[in-house]
C-alpha cells in the first residue's frame, strides 16, 4: 500500500476537495437564470452550490487552507447581537457565531437549500445550542424579519446570488440603521488563489454593486490566506 509523506498527502486531500466541489457545482439544479449576468457591473452570475457537495464545506483542511476561525474573529461579535448567515450551507459559521453572541443573541441560519437546513438541523441536536434559528428562504428573498439584524453575514455567497438586486433590498431592510453587511469572497484580483473565476469577486465589482443597492462600503480586511472580507453599513 502506498504511504504519502505529510505535505502529498495535503496535496491529495486539497485535490479530492477541489473535485468534491467541482461535481458539486456541476450538479447543481439548473435554473431559468443560469446564463445571468449582474445589470449593474455585467458579472456572470455562478451556479449555487448543490446540497450534494455540502461535505466540501465542513473538509478538515478548511481551517488551514481558508482560516474560518480568524475570519470570525474579525466579524467582532459580541453577546447579545442578532445576526443572519445568509446561505449558511451546513451551519460551518452559524454554529460558530452562536457560541460568539450566547443565548442572548440569535442567529439566523438562511439558505434555499431544505438539505442545507437540514444538515444544519442534525448538527444542532449533537449540540446544547438553542439560539439558531433556520429560515429557508426564496432566491430573490431570504425571508429574515425587517429591522432586526446587527449584522448579515455571506460566505462565499453572494457570487452564487441569481437576484442580487433583490436579496440586497430584503437584507437593507432586515438589518437595524447601522447594520452591516458582511462578505467573505475569494480574492479575484489574486491569481493564486486556486477557485475558478466566476466564483471569486474583486472588491471593485463588489464595491459598484452592493454601493447601487444603498449600502456603503466602510473597509476591506486583507488578513485571510484566500479571501477577502467586505464590510458594508447600512446607513
Ligand atoms: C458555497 S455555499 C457556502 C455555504 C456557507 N456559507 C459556507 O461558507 O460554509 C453557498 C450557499 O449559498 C446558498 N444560496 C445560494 N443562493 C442563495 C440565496 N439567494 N439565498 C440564500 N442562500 C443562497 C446555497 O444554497 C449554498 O448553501
Amino acid at each position: 500500500m502506498a504511504t504519502f509523506t505529510h505535505p502529498m498527502r495535503l496535496r491529495l486531500l486539497r485535490a479530492l476537495a477541489l473535485a468534491a466541489l467541482a461535481v458539486a457545482l456541476a450538479t447543481a439544479p439548473a435554473r431559468a437564470q443560469d446564463d445571468g449576468r449582474h445589470p449593474v457591473s455585467g458579472r456572470f452570475f455562478a451556479n449555487t452550490m448543490s446540497a450534494a457537495g455540502a461535505s466540501w464545506l465542513d473538509r478538515p483542511e478548511r481551517e488551514d487552507e481558508e482560516a474560518p476561525k480568524k475570519a470570525i474573529a474579525l466579524l467582532g461579535l459580541k453577546p447579545g447581537d442578532v445576526v443572519a448567515d445568509v446561505g449558511a450551507g451546513s451551519g460551518y459559521f452559524a454554529l460558530k457565531m452562536a457560541e460568539l453572541v450566547g443565548p442572548t443573541g440569535r442567529v439566523y441560519a438562511a439558505d434555499i437549500q431544505q438539505e442545507m437546513l437540514d444538515i444544519i438541523k442534525s448538527k444542532l441536536g449533537y449540540t446544547p445550542v438553542k439560539n439558531v434559528t433556520l429560515v429557508l428562504g426564496a432566491e430573490d428573498n431570504p425571508k429574515l424579519p425587517p429591522n432586526t439584524l446587527d449584522m448579515a453575514l455571506m460566505v462565499d455567497v453572494y457570487h452564487e446570488l441569481h437576484e442580487p438586486q433583490a436579496v440586497l433590498t430584503h437584507l437593507r431592510e432586515a438589518l437595524k440603521p447601522g447594520g452591516r453587511l458582511i462578505l467573505l469572497e475569494y480574492r479575484a484580483e489574486d491569481p493564486k488563489v486556486p477557485i475558478q473565476t466566476l466564483h471569486k469577486m474583486s472588491v471593485q465589482v463588489a464595491k459598484l454593486e452592493i454601493e447601487h443597492e444603498g449600502f456603503v462600503l466602510a473597509k476591506v480586511l486583507n488578513d485571510l490566506p484566500w479571501q477577502h472580507l467586505l464590510i458594508f453599513t447600512r446607513p
